[in-house]
Formats: C-alpha cells, sequence, structure tokens
C-alpha cells in the first residue's frame, strides 16, 4: 500500500460552508495566497508538489488560472477517458478514475515532493477517510456564509491540533471578516496505537530476559 502522506487544505466558514454555486463564498486574498504558497512552495527546488482535486473543483476554477501553477494537477472523475478528451491540450494535468490511482500516478513520478488534496466535499471526503490521511490545513473562517457546498463531518477526536513552521497562529483580518490557519494531524488509530504498545512490551520483555 503506498505510504504517502495526505494533506487536505480546506477554508471553511463556521457552518462548514466550502462553496456556493461553484465559486468561493468569500474574497479572502491573503487566504488564497496562503493557500498558493502552501502548495505550490517545495524544499527541493527540482520536485513539485500534487494537487489533488474533484472535476467539479477543476470545473470551478476560472480557465486562465488552470490548470493550478507549477503544481501537478490531478482530477478525479468517474468519466476518466471523457475529462481526458476535453483536458487533452493541458500541461501538467493528470486524470484519476480513484483517490488510490491518482497516489499510484503520483508515486511513479518521482518528482513529487507534497501530496495535497483540495477539495471539494466529495473529495475532502475520500481523503479525510484514507488510511494515508496526515494533516488538515484548515482556514477557520469566524463568519457564517451562505453556502451549498460543505466540509465533511470530521471527528476532531481522531486528530491534534499542531504548530507548524510558516503557519501564523495570529488571527488574520481580512475585508473585515475574521480566520484562524489552524492544523490538524491524525492520531495513530487505535488498533496501531496497540500494536505500538505491543511491540514495546515485547521488546522490553526481551530486554529483561
Ligand atoms: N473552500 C475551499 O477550500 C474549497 C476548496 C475546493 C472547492 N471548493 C468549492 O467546492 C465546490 C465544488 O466541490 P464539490 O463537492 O461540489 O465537488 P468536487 O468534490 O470538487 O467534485 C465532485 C466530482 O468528483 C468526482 N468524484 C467524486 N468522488 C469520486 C470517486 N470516488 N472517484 C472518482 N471521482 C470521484 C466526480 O466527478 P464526475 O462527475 O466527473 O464523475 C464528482 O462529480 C465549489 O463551490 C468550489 O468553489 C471550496
Amino acid at each position: 500500500m503506498s505510504k504517502m502522506k495526505l494533506n487536505l487544505i480546506a477554508a471553511v466558514s463556521e457552518n462548514l460552508g466550502i462553496g456556493d454555486c461553484g465559486a468561493l463564498p468569500w474574497r479572502l486574498k491573503k487566504e488564497m495566497a496562503y493557500f498558493t504558497s502552501l502548495t505550490t512552495d517545495t524544499k527541493d527546488p527540482s520536485k513539485k508538489n500534487a494537487v489533488i482535486m474533484g472535476r467539479v473543483s477543476w470545473d470551478c476554477i476560472p480557465a486562465k488560472f488552470r490548470p493550478l501553477k507549477d503544481r501537478v494537477n490531478i482530477i478525479l472523475t468517474h468519466n476518466v477517458d471523457a475529462i481526458k478528451k476535453k483536458i487533452s491540450n493541458e500541461q501538467n494535468v493528470e486524470v484519476a478514475g480513484s483517490l488510490d490511482d491518482a497516489l499510484k500516478m503520483i508515486e511513479a513520478r518521482n518528482d513529487v515532493e507534497t501530496t495535497w488534496v483540495i477539495g471539494g466535499s466529495h473529495i475532502y471526503k475520500l481523503g479525510l477517510e484514507h488510511p494515508n490521511c496526515y494533516r488538515v490545513y484548515l482556514t477557520e473562517i469566524k463568519r457564517t456564509f451562505t453556502c451549498d457546498t460543505f466540509f465533511p463531518v470530521m471527528d476532531k477526536s481522531k486528530f491534534k491540533c499542531v504548530d507548524v513552521e510558516g503557519v501564523s497562529s495570529e488571527k488574520q483580518v481580512e475585508n473585515g471578516i475574521e480566520y484562524y490557519f489552524k492544523v490538524y494531524e491524525k492520531l495513530p488509530n487505535v488498533e496501531e496505537k496497540r500494536k505500538v504498545v505491543e511491540s514495546t512490551n515485547e521488546k522490553d520483555k526481551t530486554k529483561c530476559c
């Protein structure tokens, strides 16, 4: 199974909204710059990051901004051949029929540093449920917006909030809208924790003997 870590990134309103009528319900330029920098910047200049998105989110990006620059764009769809045909002129865009197929494509390239799941609702759900889910970068917007698309229910007891270098913990304010950058890291699941404890106990027993 793939060992690639999945990072989700989303901006979410107080009522868990992420989109309305095929667009973001807010206009926050600095928040957008944060998204661009996190999903684009790499430590290794010879590498790129990959962004995985649902076909609807791809359609929602204005044509002049897609594919998202300097990133490997991967579109998830149930209609791989049709979407491949539609985007045949685009460079740095791949089409996958499942999240696991997308991970296989990324691993086959050897030039991807970090993998980002960038929405929308369906794809965040796949990312949260995937065993390789690592971190969720949530911009928590402290206001309610009219939305028709929502972030899936996230069981925060399975995550811990972490400080990450380069992610400000200060309150952000733009156009009178307050928001915070938060990073939630997935805790190892109970089964994994049990195995870790058992193997540590076994090692300790061996040491005693
Ligand atoms: N606030 C944020 O951070 C943020 C981020 C991203 C997007 N958005 C907003 O979210 C909205 C779009 O999101 P959405 O939830 O409607 O759609 P979406 O998740 O972007 O795309 C849904 C599509 O993904 C494909 N898909 C879903 N599950 C799949 C699976 N298991 N395997 C293969 N393909 C699969 C299907 O494409 P086919 O129909 O082609 O089969 C499906 O119709 C827009 O309003 C956008 O502005 C907000």
